[in-house]
């Protein structure tokens, strides 16, 4: 039955509600493994086992925005702020670069403070050092001008989960002053610049059903993302969802897998959060379809602050080590760390 309806997916690339509600309720091993294994084709059809690194730089946990799932939220008072300075972001690409890493993720609260003017010469900066490497901003909701003006600048991807496609659970999960359609509005802008978009969602999020799954699927179809990021929701415990139960890891693989068969060449990160909830959590996300990896390269003093969620691991080891560690763990099953910028294979600069 579900092999049938996982072959159905893989040959449509689509899905309907039942088909979807019948994959995420999967308990039986040999059906997962037969999903994950329909994933990994497609997959390796298309990247040939390659992984793409992408080095996250977490330069300010300041934000203006007060989302009740997440650590760094304005009202979170026991989160220890701090922001980087331009030349801590430099030396933190400088040693990326070093380690041999062809993307950075500048990722950050929502912090008024880096106006659009210092965003962008962080980015020109780091662009002219490192003149082969890709710059991702990942820094939330801005105008369509900001948007345009980091596009100039030289930064040439975004990511910015859209969290919910849901109105009704987007409104379960942000405070009033948050709205989807500015979310929604914002995915639309970046992709029509030209910037290779990232939308995603949290497996397990407070609220979220099937339904609520399938209305992101709808929203990516449309959407036509070049990256999904997701990962478990894992509470934390100074937000109003510290009680709150986290998000499972095989629906989450089983979620990667069906995204995979979905959308055969998008870009899909085994995410840290995957790597919280299990201790071989990022290798099953490769296992089930994912083909990128985000190891951390924010200063080791600063790691523990940019704490979204309790438990979040590397965060006390130096950029290199993660890098060895990661590289060795994807050799282990039998895939290798790519040096290429890794581009959505369809992207024409
Ligand atoms: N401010 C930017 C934005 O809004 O896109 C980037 C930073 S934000 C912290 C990055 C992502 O972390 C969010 O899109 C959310 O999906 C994820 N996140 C936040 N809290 C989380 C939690 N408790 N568990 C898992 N993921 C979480
Ligand atoms: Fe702003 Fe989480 S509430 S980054």
């Amino acid at each position: 039955m579900e092999k049938s309806i996982i072959q159905s997916v893989r040959q449509s690339k689509d899905i309907s509600l039942e088909q979807l509600k019948a994959l995420l309720e999967m308990t039986d091993e040999d059906s997962k493994e037969y999903l994950f294994s329909q994933a990994r084709e497609v997959t390796d059809d298309i990247f040939h086992r390659e992984i793409y690194l992408r080095g996250l730089l977490e330069f300010t946990n300041y934000c203006k925005n007060d989302c009740y799932y997440c650590g760094i939220r304005c009202s979170n008072k026991n989160a220890d702020r701090y922001r980087l300075s331009d030349e801590e972001i430099l030396l933190c690409a400088d040693e990326g670069a070093r380690i041999g890493f062809r993307t950075f993720v500048l990722q950050g609260g929502e912090d008024p403070y880096y106006d659009d003017e210092m965003i962008c010469s962080i980015v020109r900066k780091i662009k002219e050092r490192h003149l082969s490497c890709a710059v991702t901003l990942s820094i939330g909701e801005k105008s369509r001008e900001s948007y345009e003006k980091y596009f100039k600048a030289g930064a040439e991807r975004y990511l910015l989960r859209h969290e919910t496609a849901d109105q009704e659970h987007y409104g379960k999960l942000h405070p009033e002053n948050m709205s989807l359609e500015n979310r929604k509005r914002c995915l639309r802008d970046l992709k029509d610049i030209g910037f290779q978009t990232g939308c995603g969602i949290m497996v397990g999020s407070p609220y979220q059903t099937f339904e609520t799954i399938f209305e992101d699927i709808k929203f990516m179809q449309e959407l036509g993302p070049h990256m999904i990021g997701i990962g478990p929701f894992i509470s934390h415990r100074d937000t109003p969802f510290c009680d709150e139960e986290n998000g499972s890891v095989s629906m989450t693989l089983i979620l990667l897998s069906i995204l995979r068969l979905l959308f055969p060449k998008v870009l899909l990160p085994a995410t840290t959060a995957l790597g919280t909830a299990d201790a071989l959590g990022r290798e099953k996300g490769i296992l089930a379809g994912a083909n990128v990896l985000m190891p951390n390269l924010s200063p080791v003093g600063v790691r523990k602050k940019y704490l979204l969620y309790d438990g979040k691991i590397c965060t006390g080891e130096e950029a290199a080590e993660c890098n060895n560690c990661l590289r060795r763990r994807v050799e282990r099953i039998g895939y290798h760390v790519t040096d290429g910028r890794g581009d959505h294979p369809d992207y024409t600069f």
